[in-house]
């Protein structure tokens, strides 16, 4: 059974150029998003904080690509968050830079793509949705931090995300760090996706 339960995971490298990407041919993840939309949290969730991601409530903590093995058979992949405003230009084209070099060389099974489901589309976040649709990767949209609405409010922003035509015909997910069933549905919704 090839399932992954997310069972063991070992930290393999934290690349800043090409030279550095690991060789091993495993099937691979990316988790991508604006800064502090929670990335690294989510990875250390999924992981139930057996390698620790550095998380920060200071956006643009991680700025090289951390590579993780994930129960021997996949690499999760936190990528650094786009879009801080106070990081300089030079520095946000060069991750720019980077990052759009990773993600058009590796043999990506899956991208998720983090929104904190309290903010609306930035410009680059529309961006790297259309280009993920151009390049027919195929991506789990996880709307982040869900704890952090109310009922009502919840409810509102379900209506308008079903409403936009970016978002309503790509498959997503809910998630909270604080809640365990979204672990388990977010687990099962990559496995239905990387093996089939
Ligand atoms: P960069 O590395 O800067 O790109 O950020 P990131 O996307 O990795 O975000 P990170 O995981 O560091 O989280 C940013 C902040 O959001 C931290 O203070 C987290 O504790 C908080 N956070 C992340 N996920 C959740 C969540 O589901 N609920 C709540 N309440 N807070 C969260
Ligand atoms: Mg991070």
């Amino acid at each position: 059974m090839n399932r992954l339960s997310f069972k063991t995971a070992k930290f393999i490298t934290s690349a800043l150029k090409t030279k550095e990407l690991p060789e091993e041919d495993f099937p691979e993840i990316a988790i991508v998003g604006r800064s502090n939309v929670g990335k690294s949290s989510l990875i250390n969730h999924l992981l139930k904080n057996k390698y620790t991601a550095k998380t920060s409530s200071t956006p643009g903590k991680t700025q090289r690509i951390n590579f993780f093995l994930i129960d021997q058979k996949l690499f999760l992949v936190d990528l650094p968050g786009y879009g801080y405003a106070k990081t300089s230009k030079t520095i946000q084209e060069d991750w720019g830079l980077w990052i759009g070099k990773y993600l058009e060389t590796r043999p990506l099974k899956l991208i998720l793509f983090l929104l904190d489901i309290r903010r609306t589309l930035s410009s680059q976040d529309i961006q790297f949705l259309e280009w993920v649709k151009y390049q027919k990767i195929r991506t789990i949209v996880v709307f982040t931090k869900k704890d952090k609405l109310n009922h009502k409010e919840f409810n509102n922003r379900m209506k308008s995300i079903n409403s936009d035509p970016l978002l309503n015909k790509t498959a997503f997910q809910l998630y909270s760090v604080k809640d365990g069933q979204c672990r388990q549905e977010l687990i099962g919704a990559i496995n239905n996706i990387i093996w089939d």
